[in-house]
């Protein structure tokens, strides 16, 4: 099944979006479209979240598998006991601290979502966004938003309206632009369905200020336990990937970056086309090669890192290279969720320069 529609693109002041403008894109949401909008960590691709006709639009748009469930949106912190069962007072709490902003929690899901915003489970993501304009086009919608990241399925997140239209141009009804999204990168999943709170997916929120709330929070990703299946669904290894093939080197700064540069040395001695991921501190340990640098910014200020990080791969892929050559952030604060990112891109490979 596929959805084709003529795609429309409004642009909006990310701090006043015009009304009217709003007001067009929630009537799509309640007639059954999708609008694709900014949050503060990536684009969504919204549809109204109890419609389930109009959720499976957003599957068939971003050719996503039936079994990656999808996240709703929610303008107020009270709406989570409409679209979610026996809210535990550990939700009420992070929500209260978190909320607005890049935290999602999974529930039991009640009645008013259907299944398959939830790829059949008992359960439903839920998420308040920041953004003025998600927070305005949901409250104008007067109805839960599902969206996952406005994305094909497997590509890196969508973090301009350019990348949005890039992949679903024509599969889309609307197209907010309110300009390139703050966070960069995407919520951080806390699972309170089970005895436990469980970092799925680490992400905007870092660990260590979910901590200061839930001392006994657990993490279970790749992060930490490279082997283990993928608990969290859609948490498949092939993700946020370029067309390119990434390779993540880990270790000591000295050690990595010679081995990154002794790869590029190699590749290109085999005609390859390298383009190296890199911070303003490391890019001068490639000069004279004939490699595409592109910056992530300085490597001290791992916000800017982590909000340029999906539009920096998809600039590489713009530069048609082969092979991307990237080191790591590390795993305090934001760099668990880089890490992340960058170890799914690289399809769980890892040099280690020790
Ligand atoms: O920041 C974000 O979270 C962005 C913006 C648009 O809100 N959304 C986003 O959605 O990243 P998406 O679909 O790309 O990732 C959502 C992930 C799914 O892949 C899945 O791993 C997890 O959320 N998820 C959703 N519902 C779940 C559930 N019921 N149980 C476990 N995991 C779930
Ligand atoms: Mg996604």
């Amino acid at each position: 099944m596929s959805y084709h529609t003529e795609t429309r693109v409004y642009t909006l002041d990310p701090q006043q979006p015009d009304p009217a403008v709003i007001a067009q894109a929630a009537e799509v949401i309640r007639t059954g479209g999708l609008v694709a909008f900014p949050t503060e960590t990536v684009y969504g691709l919204g549809a109204d979240a109890t419609d389930s006709a109009a959720v499976s639009r957003i599957f068939a748009a971003k050719a996503r598998p039936p079994s990656d469930p999808v996240i709703v949106h929610i303008a107020a912190v009270e709406q989570m006991a409409f679209v979610a069962l026996d809210v535990p007072e550990i939700a009420w709490t992070l929500a209260r601290v978190f909320w607005p902003g890049p935290l999602t929690l999974i529930l039991q899901r009640g009645a008013p979502i259907p299944a398959n915003v939830s790829a059949g489970r008992a359960t439903v993501a839920v998420r308040m966004p920041s953004h003025p304009i998600a927070r305005a086009l949901i409250q104008a919608a007067g109805t839960p938003i599902a969206a996952p990241s406005a994305n094909t399925f497997s590509r890196p997140s969508a973090t301009t309206a350019q990348h949005v239209l890039a992949d679903l141009n024509g599969r889309v009804d609307i197209v907010l632009d309110g300009g390139p999204t703050p966070v960069g990168l995407e919520s951080t999943i806390v699972d309170l369905t089970g005895p436990v709170a469980t970092i799925l997916r680490p992400g905007g929120i870092t660990i260590e200020a979910l901590r200061q709330h839930v001392p006994k929070i657990e993490v279970r990703s790749r992060l930490l336990d490279m082997d283990a299946t993928a608990e969290a669904p859609g948490q498949l290894i092939k993700h946020y990937s370029p067309h390119a093939e990434l390779r993540l080197f880990a270790g000591a700064e000295a050690g990595a970056l010679a081995q990154m540069r002794a790869a590029a040395e190699s590749l290109i001695a085999g005609a390859q086309r390298v383009g190296v991921l890199v911070t303003d501190e490391e890019a001068a340990h490639f000069a004279g090669l004939p490699v595409e640098v592109v910056s992530l910014g300085s490597g001290r200020d791992l916000a800017a890192v982590g909000a340029r990080l999906f539009a920096a791969l998809r600039e590489l892929d713009g530069r048609a290279v082969d092979v991307i050559l990237v080191h790591g952030f590390g795993h305090e604060g934001l760099g668990a969720a880089i890490w992340d990112r960058l170890l799914r891109a690289a399809e769980g490979k890892v040099i280690d320069a020790e």
